[in-house]
């Protein structure tokens, strides 16, 4: 079976060279590979919780997809699509919403900090916080759930919603007892540089010092030449440790030419001519690019029939058939098959139950009966119902896959004896 890749890309913005060199790049490079099949989408309904500008959206998005095909992402290799044109992800959003427990939505870092934030400045927790910024976890985890996806590379402030994703999908897969979703892997590349901006931070939005992917030769070139050096004087030795420009030229370069732009370094090539060199080498590989993307950009409505017929696509061959899976799974199904179906089912579906009680011996018991009262195990007596009850805790626990407390293996063989037929009306069911 191929393994299933699955990338979401949030437009905002205009990309810049960090996106490119950090994100951009090795993920089409690695979408390639053999053997496996590539999901990239534009997390258009993820970028609304942020942006609620219609046309900025609209822009985003447009920019955002003719940056990917720009840099070399094919689309009749991988999936390319829209998040919105599946609108089977908000269907499974909501099945996954059901099953997803608040509790760990509430631990979420994006919407714990906007909640931490608030409380700091002494304003209502809530204070304009949407729903949609709680809810961003179950949407991711629908998209990744959608196509089954089996690795999702993201950077490292996106383990947690892979983690949440697996959650929601081992629930989904518990209540409705069968494995629907397979369980997504995150997958961080520790190789992937994050490149320092024009004044030696991180290239960041947030710090206003990026150079924009796609700016015209003349703007990169001014922006080249106005990265932060130091003040050595040609002819000095320059240092290539901690230096924005020499690892920004690494990124751009063969491993000789970086070996040769070291010497150059070593020799005390001046500021001017190292920058002169660094702006020939980006724009080198860039220009090819930012002649494809203005290409693109003046065409809009072929990338917008591009994503369409992928979507499209999509939808037929997983989406609409998952989700008419899932519907029948859940119970959304067709009510003239009730009189036939329903009973047995009923009987096979209802969950077994614990029952405890107390002999005339005085001690404490408990049994284990299924959806129709036969009795399956049979407890031996606990001096107080306590007892009882905290190993009753415990096996609940234990098949909902938590791992058995060790205190407990006293009574190993009556919790495997629960175990076992739990699973046996499980599989049966
Ligand atoms: N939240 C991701 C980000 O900001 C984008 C995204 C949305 C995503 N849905 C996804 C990434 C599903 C991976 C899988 O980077």
């Amino acid at each position: 079976m191929t393994t299933r890749v699955l990338t979401g890309i949030t437009p905002s913005g205009t990309p810049h060279l960090g996106n490119y060199v950090g994100a951009i790049r090795p993920a089409i490079a690695a979408s390639r590979a053999q053997g496996i099949e590539s999901f990239f989408f534009l997390a258009d309904l993820h970028s609304l919780i942020k942006a609620q500008e219609p046309a900025r959206t609209q822009r985003s998005t447009l920019e955002i997809a003719a940056s990917w095909l720009a840099c070399g992402l094919d689309p009749e290799q991988v999936w390319f699509y829209r998040q919105s044109d599946i609108p089977e992800t908000n269907e499974l959003m909501w099945f996954l919403t059901v099953v997803a427990s608040k509790g760990i939505l509430n631990r979420a870092h994006a919407y714990k900090a906007a909640i931490d934030k608030n409380e700091a400045e002494g304003l209502d927790p809530d204070a304009g916080v949407s729903a949609g910024l709680f809810m961003y976890p179950v949407l991711m985890a629908a998209d990744i759930l959608i196509f089954k996806a089996n690795r999702v590379p993201v950077g490292r402030d996106q383990i947690q919603h892979i983690e949440m994703a697996r959650d929601f999908g081992q629930r989904f897969n518990h209540v409705y007892g069968k494995e629907y979703f397979p369980l997504p892997e995150v997958v961080i590349d520790e190789q992937v540089a994050t490149l320092a901006g024009l004044d030696g931070r991180k290239m960041s939005k947030s710090y206003s010092n990026t150079i924009p992917l796609f700016a015209p030769r003349e703007t990169l070139k001014k922006l080249v030449f106005s990265i932060l050096t130091d003040s050595r004087a040609p002819g000095e030795p320059k240092d290539t440790e901690g230096s924005a420009l020499f690892q920004m030229y690494q990124a751009f370069a063969t491993p000789e030419q970086t070996a040769g732009f070291a010497k150059a370094f070593a020799e005390g090539i001046s500021w001017g001519d190292a920058k002169q060199q660094l702006f020939e080498r980006i724009d080198a590989e860039l220009s090819p690019l930012r002649e494809r993307y203005e290409a693109l950009m003046a065409e809009p409505e072929k990338i917008e029939a591009l994503l369409r017929r992928r979507g499209q696509q999509l939808r037929e061959q997983y989406a609409v058939p998952l989700l008419k899976e899932l519907r029948h799974a859940v119970g959304l199904r067709d009510l003239a098959d009730v009189p036939r179906a329903a009973a047995a089912e009923l009987a096979r579906s209802a969950p077994p139950v614990f029952k405890q009680y107390r002999e005339k011996d005085g001690r404490f018991y408990f049994k284990l009966t299924d959806g129709e009262g036969t009795l399956l195990v049979q407890s031996t007596g606990f001096d107080s119902p306590r007892d009882a009850g905290q190993l009753i805790a415990v096996l609940k626990q234990a098949e909902q896959g938590d791992a058995l407390q060790s205190d407990l293996f006293t009574l190993e063989a009556e919790v495997a004896a629960v175990l076992a037929a739990l699973a046996t009306l499980r599989d049966a069911g």
